[in-house]
């Protein structure tokens, strides 16, 4: 960990016109100095960097920020990653935080295994260009595929010799641990080569370190697998990476656009031909890592798929995910038998370019041409493929986009576009009427302490409540917590399709600020964010959480056996109906939700009554009128609570 200190002076040393200056041609234009924004294209220049403010921005794309920012946006670095650098180029020394031993630890070992692997790179590359067999068998196949030696080199292929092991043999020698050769795969558990007779490509993680390999076989029809992969590992994650977007991350934001292909020869193939912006899944169908991955550059998607049954099946596999990813995405179906690398081959760039421009199909419109040939005539199967498409184009907000999308969709599977219509508004309308009801449930229980004509009551001046009711509301906070762990993602109303998680905090939402648990409020954020990104609010997402407070609060929660707050159960307050929570999530959520409700009008009328009783001793007339009728707005919640969970209120 870098000191806060030392982050300071890496920012205040840092000059703006310097730092860009290194990325970007810039000129002088008055004070400030302009150049071609590196984050879209633009022919005439629109990104200022001001020296004395020590910023950038760019006033076409809406880019900008300081010297940090500038590289976290432009070389994908971390925060950390982005001073380091600054602190590099400034020679400002950087003394690292005490880590922890096992921190330190896993650091160091994360090191050795990208210090390995890049050794294992240099071992490939140097057989491939330095020695006999590597320069006739290894060399002469990239050659022939057409890859020329610049790109050979930039993308770290190599070739693993036949021997048995050749790698494991040459890296201890050089001192490297076995231990280590066999966690990253590259020797096999009884001492040998993983890697052998093959033509090796690396796999980069986004800042350009080797974290993988792959290794293809270089004779036809073998009955080995083409490729054989690198395991997973704790530097590689295969769902999270896609291959080549080290090399094509820049230019993907530059055309506001990633290409998505298959295969690795395919990322090579284009990137060489000049079309930068592609990357590939390595032969799985797309993740929910590697969407976002791509959403961090861009918004567009443009799936290339090779012109096989296969290949078409996998696009339909993918498709749904990036569609809930709210991105957009395009789909070109090669013509069949070629894959990209074979057709940017054949064809050459200028024509793979205007093939893949003409030929990209709007995803659901794809989607209904496809399954369109699979029902034929079936009458029935034909109305299952209307609801579906009906079903994906009633996502999209845009209500133009969706007309389009149904003008489209009625020619494409010769529907009547106001059939399409009607039925689209259906779905459109329960989504919207879900939204609604959810709504109104919200305003239903706010506390109105506005009177009418009056001025919004001011509520941060008030002394704070004694510790007493503190503990009380707190517990009420942590119960709100609970129940979203514990049962966010059940069914709060089947058919209006409200999961507890959306009911709670559609109700609790506007008075979070209020929380007087920071981590108990953390707990209903989180939950939040969950909603918002329209996931689920599960038990295993707290649990899994990244933040080891998140996840050891959240066991905590599951694991508590049922209470009630300090109070609740001497007073023998709906005890005796009360089931178990976990056979009554619905009654738990909502009776937890009222008591937390309840308790803040409680405390409100409480802050109030200080008031009153201010502005009585003042004589301050109109402003004693004016809490007055607060007050009874609040009594009257508060009664209407409190006759929902069937208790009386103890105190006037
Ligand atoms: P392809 O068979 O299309 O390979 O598989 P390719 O990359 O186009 O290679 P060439 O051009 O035929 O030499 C697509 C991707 O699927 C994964 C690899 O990531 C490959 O790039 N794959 C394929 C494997 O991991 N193992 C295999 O045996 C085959
Ligand atoms: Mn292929």
């Amino acid at each position: 960990m870098i000191p806060h200190k030392t982050v300071e002076q890496v920012l205040e040393t840092a000059r703006i016109e310097e730092v860009v200056g290194e990325f970007v041609q810039l000129k002088r234009r008055g004070v400030n100095m302009i150049g071609l924004c590196p984050f879209h294209s633009e022919k005439t220049p629109s990104f200022t960097v001001a020296p004395s403010k020590n910023i950038f921005k760019c006033f076409g794309c809406g880019k900008g920020g300081s010297a940090a920012t500038f590289l976290m946006e432009h070389e994908s670095f971390t925060f950390p990653e982005a001073i380091r650098w600054l602190a590099n180029k400034y020679n400002i020394e950087i003394e690292e935080v005490q880590l922890t031993p096992e921190m330190l630890a896993i650091k160091q070992e994360e090191e050795s295994l990208f210090i390995l692997n890049d050794y294992a790179r240099s071992f490939y590359e140097d057989q491939l260009f330095n020695t006999d067999v590597g320069k006739s068998v290894g060399l002469n196949y990239f050659k022939e595929r057409g890859f020329r030696e610049e790109t050979i080199k930039k993308f770290g292929l190599g070739f693993a010799p036949s021997e048995p092991d050749a790698l494991t043999k040459a890296a201890t020698a050089k001192g490297f641990k076995k231990d280590y050769l066999r966690k990253l795969g590259l020797t096999t558990q009884h001492g040998k080569d993983f890697f052998r007779n093959r033509v090796m490509f690396t796999i980069h993680n986004l800042s350009g370190k080797p974290i993988a390999f792959a290794g293809r076989i270089m004779q036809k029809d073998a009955r080995a697998p083409k490729y054989i992969n690198s395991p997973e590992t704790d530097i590689y994650t295969k769902s999270k990476i896609l291959y080549g977007a080290y090399f094509a991350k820049k230019s993907i934001q530059k055309q506001d656009e990633c290409i998505l292909v298959e295969g690795y020869t395919d990322v090579i193939s284009l990137h060489q031909a000049g079309i930068e912006n592609v990357v590939a899944s390595s032969g799985t169908s797309l993740t929910e890592g590697q969407i976002s991955l791509i959403k961090r550059f861009t918004p567009n998607i443009k799936i290339l798929y090779d012109g096989d049954p296969a290949g078409v099946k996998a696009a339909l596999r993918g498709l749904d995910m990036v569609l809930e990813s709210n991105m957009n995405v395009k789909i070109v179906l090669l013509p069949e038998g070629e894959d990209p690398d074979s057709y940017l081959q054949k064809v050459g760039v200028e024509d793979f370019e205007k093939y893949i421009t003409e030929e990209a199909r709007d995803f659901i419109l794809f989607k209904a041409q496809l399954l369109l040939e699979e029902v034929k005539d079936d009458p029935v199967k034909r109305a299952g493929l209307i609801r579906d498409i009906v079903g994906s184009i009633a996502k999209i907000p845009d209500p133009i986009k969706r007309s389009a999308y149904i003008r489209e969709c009625s020619r494409v599977m010769e529907v009547e576009e106001d059939v399409l219509h009607a039925e689209t508004n259906k779905v459109v309308r329960s989504i919207l009427e879900n939204r609604k009801r959810l709504k109104a449930r919200k305003e239903g229980t706010q506390v109105n302490i506005v009177p009418e004509g009056g001025a919004p009551v001011e509520t941060t001046a008030v002394p704070p409540p004694q510790p007493a009711r503190l503990t009380s509301h707190e517990f009420k906070e942590k119960d709100i917590a609970r129940l979203l762990v514990a049962y966010g993602d059940k069914v709060y109303d089947e058919k209006e399709n409200i999961s507890i998680a959306e009911y709670v905090i559609a109700q609790i939402e506007e008075v979070l600020p209020e929380f007087e648990s920071k981590k108990y409020r953390r707990i209903v954020e989180l939950a939040l964010q969950r909603l918002e990104a329209g996931k689920s609010v599960n038990p295993q997402f707290f649990i899994g959480h990244a933040d080891a407070q998140i996840s050891s609060l959240a066991v905590d929660l599951l694991h508590q056996p049922w209470e009630y707050s300090p109070g609740w159960d001497e007073r023998g307050l709906f005890l005796n109906t009360q089931k178990m929570p976990d056979e009554n999530a619905v009654n738990d959520a909502e009776s937890a939700l009222h008591r937390f409700l309840l308790n803040r009008v409680i405390k409100l009328c409480e802050k109030n009554q200080e008031r009153i009783k201010n502005a009585a001793a003042e004589g301050d007339n109109p402003e004693l009128v004016k809490l007055l009728k607060v007050q009874s707005k609040l009594m009257e919640h508060r009664n209407a609570l409190a006759e929902k969970l069937k208790t009386v209120v103890l105190k006037g």
